[in-house]
């Protein structure tokens, strides 16, 4: 097996490939000046199974471009068979028409990755349980949510409770709260969105909390659907308020914005690579390099 990783997240790819005693393989990643790339592959594919490492959180049109190259390049030079770990699927969030006249974007990158060659992909807590349904090719869908049950065994279970920030999040809850023997009751907010601009319209809760909170979700983008939830529950009576999500993508404005929360800490895994500008006090990040290995080792 060869291990190629794109620019996106050296750090993970670099501990996937030391938990399979291998070295990532030479890639050759030219930018020129009008920002267009050019990849080669160096080192030789020729009836290879194949892995490659690639997330697609902020700025994910450079980044697929990044990937479809490196899948051509590779497909190209004879490989047997290609595995995409994409920790983060980007555009997971538009995987339907929401409004009419919309296209359906993820559609098309999961047309663009099936027609480079992918023969099996590797991804982490999908926004909904029905995207592995738009690939064609054998998707194996992880999740963060063991690693997060540990974290949360660690703090401890008392008077605790699990909380999903919109109505799309109960059945992550659910799933977390059995890893936890149910030792944690579930609620969930309910989020409305303008679906125009995209912002959080408002958010509602019925009754008192008066427990620790854990908010759990699976991407942080603004940060504006867990600050709408931290402020409400801390007025519903909250004694202390975490975060534990999959993929921190924390667009601009994000990290200071949860910083100055009431939020106490922010666990995320590392799906994505977050560079010194976007990291903040309040952040921990605990990773999913184990579990991508023991997938990959079937
Ligand atoms: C929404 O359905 C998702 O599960 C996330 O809650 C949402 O996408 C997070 O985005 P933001 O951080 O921009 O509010």
């Amino acid at each position: 097996m060869l291990i190629f990783s794109g620019s996106s997240n050296l750090p993970l790819a670099k501990k996937v490939a030391k938990g399979l005693d291998l070295k990532l393989s030479d890639l050759e990643i030219h930018t020129f000046p009008d920002k267009e790339n050019r990849v080669r592959v160096i080192d030789r594919v020729l009836d290879q199974d194949v892995v490659v490492i690639q997330s697609t959180g902020i700025s994910p049109n450079r980044l697929y471009m990044e990937l479809f190259f490196i899948l051509d390049s590779i497909k190209r030079s004879g490989t047997r068979s290609i595995t995409l770990v994409i920790p983060y699927l980007g555009y997971q969030r538009q995987d339907h028409i929401f409004r009419d006249g919309e296209g359906v974007s993820l559609g098309v990158i999961v047309r663009l990755l099936e027609e480079l060659g992918v023969s099996k992909v590797i991804s982490f807590d999908l926004h909904s349980i029905k995207i592995p349904e738009l690939f064609h090719v054998p998707i194996a869908h992880l999740s963060a949510l063991p690693i997060f049950a540990k974290e949360i065994e660690k703090m401890g279970t008392d008077d605790l409770v699990l909380v999903s920030p919109d109505m799309g999040g109960i059945r992550r809850i659910k799933l977390l709260a059995g890893l936890l023997d149910e030792k944690a009751p579930c609620i969930s907010i309910e989020k409305n969105r303008d679906l125009d601009s995209g912002e959080v319209e408002s958010v509602k809760i019925n009754g008192q909390v008066n427990k620790r909170a854990i908010i759990v979700d699976d991407v942080i983008s603004t940060g504006q659907t867990l600050i709408s939830a931290a402020n409400l529950l801390k007025e519903n009576g909250a004694q202390e308020i975490y975060v534990m999500a999959t993929h921190g993508i924390f667009a601009d404005g994000a990290p200071a914005n949860l910083q100055n929360s009431p939020i106490e800490k922010v666990i995320i895994s590392d799906s994505l690579s977050i560079p010194d500008k976007r990291k903040f006090d309040k952040l921990q990040t605990v990773s999913i390099a184990d579990l991508i290995v023991k997938e990959l080792r079937k």
